[in-house]
């Protein structure tokens, strides 16, 4: 990891291969924009980029994420998408820009609705005006199923009505429209993938957790697993190696642009989630049933079809295999020096 402060502006530049570069048998690796490089989804492209040989730029405020997560062969930059500055000076010399950086969840938003707007929709358009300057023709935007609010119809396709019931919904929402209004106003082709639950390595307990974090934690602990309801409400786990897949995808496939649902098409209960994280980890903990949680969803499932034929996604990893690979990580992580945020 190369590691400079937002203002310096000292780093040796590498330009993406032009075509005189190739003729000339000098061919630089296409050098991509990674926001929220640090955190969990983000840190698994960078991984995918850097291995397919492209050059890395991560930006991230390490708010949520973490450092351990940043890859040595990636450059750093430690700073925030809200600033207009900061965001244009990391996107300079890239091709594409993969935008992560947000503040994540409900519950977070729900108690820091200015904070989620600012990092989410105004880092968007710190993004998409970077981009706009240096004639990055494509962003490629995490967006989120939280966009959909209750749910109508199963499965969830584009077109499902829009009705986001928590500010994250909305900020996010927000957010995408304003990637297809640039693709309306400039030469851009934007996407944004609506991701489903992602869950896979590097993806770490805190206070505002998603549930196969928060059970691997008790598990490891050998303390009971708390389900909210009787369990039988669904989920669609889209593994976070699929996840990186459709983002490389998304920033490659020539003439791609719009919204895409992104899970893995099929769907489990939380009950058969517990008792296949209790068999992955071979330990047997408890489970206890707490009353429902007010805005959760009883089911959720996404229609993959429009990634499956324009961005040729295929959802590789099956739950089980992707639980067991998850088990391995975190156990691992946890008898480790922990990450230091
Ligand atoms: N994990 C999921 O299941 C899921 C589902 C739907 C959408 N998403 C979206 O995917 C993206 C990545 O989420 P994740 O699960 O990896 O979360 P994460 O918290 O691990 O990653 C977010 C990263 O962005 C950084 N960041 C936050 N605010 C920033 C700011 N203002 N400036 C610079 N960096 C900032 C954090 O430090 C962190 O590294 C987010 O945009 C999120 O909304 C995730």
């Amino acid at each position: 990891m190369s590691l400079r402060g937002c203002g310096s502006a000292d780093a040796m530049r590498q330009k993406p291969a032009s075509p005189q570069h190739i003729q000339m048998g000098w061919v630089m690796p296409e050098r991509i924009l990674v926001t929220g490089g640090a955190g969990f989804i983000g840190s698994n492209i960078v991984q995918r980029l850097l291995s397919r040989g492209s050059a890395v730029v991560i930006l991230d405020d390490l708010s949520s994420g973490c450092a351990q997560n940043i890859d040595k062969d990636a450059e750093f930059i430690l700073g925030d998408v809200r600033d207009a500055e900061t965001v244009s000076k990391a996107a300079e010399n890239c091709s594409v820009i993969l935008h992560l950086a947000a503040s994540v969840g409900n519950k977070r938003s729900i108690d820091n609705p200015a904070s989620d707007a600012a990092s989410n929709l105004i880092g968007t358009i710190n993004v998409l005006e970077a981009a706009r300057k240096e004639q990055i023709h494509r962003v490629v935007l995490s967006s989120s199923a939280g966009i959909f609010g209750e749910l109508k119809t199963l499965p969830i396709s584009e077109d499902h009505p829009q009705d986001p019931d928590s500010p994250y919904g909305v900020s996010k929402l927000a957010a995408e429209k304003m990637c297809l209004a640039y693709n309306k106003l400039y030469d851009m082709r934007n996407v944004c993938l609506r991701y489903f639950n992602v869950y896979g390595p590097h993806q770490r307990y805190d206070a505002y957790g998603n549930v196969i974090p928060i059970f691997a934690t008790r598990i490891f602990q050998r303390d009971p697993i708390t389900i909210y309801g009787d369990g039988e409400q669904t989920r669609d786990f889209v593994n976070v190696r699929d996840v990186a897949a459709a983002n490389l995808s998304a920033a490659f496939t020539q003439g791609a642009q719009g919204v895409f649902n992104l899970g893995s098409g099929t769907r489990v209960t939380i009950n058969d989630l517990a008792r296949l994280m209790t068999g992955v980890s071979g330990r047997d903990v408890p489970i206890e049933y707490s009353a429902p949680r007010k805005g959760d969803v009883r089911d959720s499932l996404a229609d993959i079809s429009k990634a499956g034929r324009i961005l040729d996604f295929v959802p590789r990893t099956g739950l089980e295999e992707g639980l067991a690979e998850y088990w391995g990580w975190f156990v691992h992580d946890r008898t480790n020096p922990p990450c230091r945020i």
